[in-house]
C-alpha cells in the first residue's frame, strides 16, 4: 500500500470532513488506556467516544493545524495529526463544559480530572501542541504517524519552535522519543492510565 501525504492546513472545511476526521480518530483510540479508564464499559466507550472526539476535531479545525494523510488510491483517510500553535493565546472551544457534559455522561467526572491534570503540568512557554495523532487501525505501523510528526516538525525546526505532548502508552513515548522528544513530567491518572508529557526543542 502507498501513502500519500497531504501536508496542507486544513481550515474552515465542510461538516463532512469533521466527521471522516473524527471518526478516524475515534477509531485509533477508543480502546486505547485513556478511553477505557474514561469509560471501562465496552459498549458505552463505543457509542461515546466519537462524541467526545468532535469536540476537539471541530476545535482543532477551527483554532489548530489539522495534517491528514491519504491512501493514494482510494482517497481514504488513513491518519491525522491535531496541532494547536500556542504561540499566542487561543480561545476555548465554544460552550466546552456543557458540550463535555452532554457526551461524557458518566464520565465528566473523569474527565474532568484528566482536563485538570492535562491543565496542570502544561508549559507556558511558546510552542506547538500536538494533541492528537491518530492512525486507523488497519495502516498503524507503516509510517504514517511518523510522516506526519516529520511534516510538522520539519516546519517547527524552520521556525525555531518547541513542541509539546502527552503520550498514553510506553510505546507512543518511544515512538515520540525517537522522533526528538524528551519526558517532562509524569501524569498518574486516578486508579488509570500513566501519561507521559514530551517536550522538543527545535532542531536543526
Ligand atoms: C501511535 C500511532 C499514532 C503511531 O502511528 P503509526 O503510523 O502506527 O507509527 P509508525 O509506523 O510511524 O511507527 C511505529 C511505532 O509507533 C508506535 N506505536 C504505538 N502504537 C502502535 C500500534 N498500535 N501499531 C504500530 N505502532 C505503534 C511504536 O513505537 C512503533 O514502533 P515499534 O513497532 O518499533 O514498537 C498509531 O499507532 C495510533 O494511532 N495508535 C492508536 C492511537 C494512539 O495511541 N495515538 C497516540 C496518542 S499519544
Amino acid at each position: 500500500m502507498t501513502y500519500a501525504i497531504q501536508d496542507l492546513v486544513i481550515r474552515n472545511v465542510t461538516p463532512f470532513d469533521n466527521a471522516e476526521i473524527t471518526n478516524l480518530v475515534a477509531e485509533a483510540m477508543w480502546d486505547g488506556p485513556v478511553a477505557r479508564w474514561l469509560h471501562p464499559d465496552d459498549v458505552v466507550r463505543l457509542r461515546d467516544t466519537p462524541r467526545y472526539f468532535e469536540i476537539f476535531v471541530e476545535y482543532a479545525v477551527q483554532c489548530g493545524e489539522v495534517y491528514a494523510t491519504a491512501d493514494a488510491e482510494t482517497g481514504r483517510l488513513t491518519g491525522v495529526g491535531l496541532w494547536f500553535p500556542l504561540t499566542s493565546p487561543i480561545p476555548a472551544p465554544a460552550d466546552y463544559e456543557g458540550r463535555l457534559k452532554e457526551v461524557a455522561g458518566e464520565a465528566y467526572d473523569r474527565a474532568c480530572q484528566l482536563d485538570a491534570a492535562i491543565e496542570a503540568h502544561h508549559p507556558m512557554e511558546p510552542h506547538h501542541y500536538l494533541a492528537f495523532l491518530a492512525v486507523h487501525p488497519a495502516d498503524q505501523g507503516h509510517g504514517v504517524g511518523s510522516a506526519l510528526l516529520d511534516r510538522h516538525h520539519a516546519r517547527l525546526d524552520a521556525a525555531g519552535l518547541p513542541a509539546y505532548l502527552e503520550a498514553n502508552h510506553p510505546r507512543n513515548r518511544d515512538l515520540y522519543q525517537r522522533h526528538g522528544y524528551q519526558v517532562r513530567s509524569v501524569i498518574e491518572l486516578p486508579d488509570g492510565p500513566t501519561l507521559w508529557t514530551m517536550w522538543r526543542p527545535p532542531m536543526g
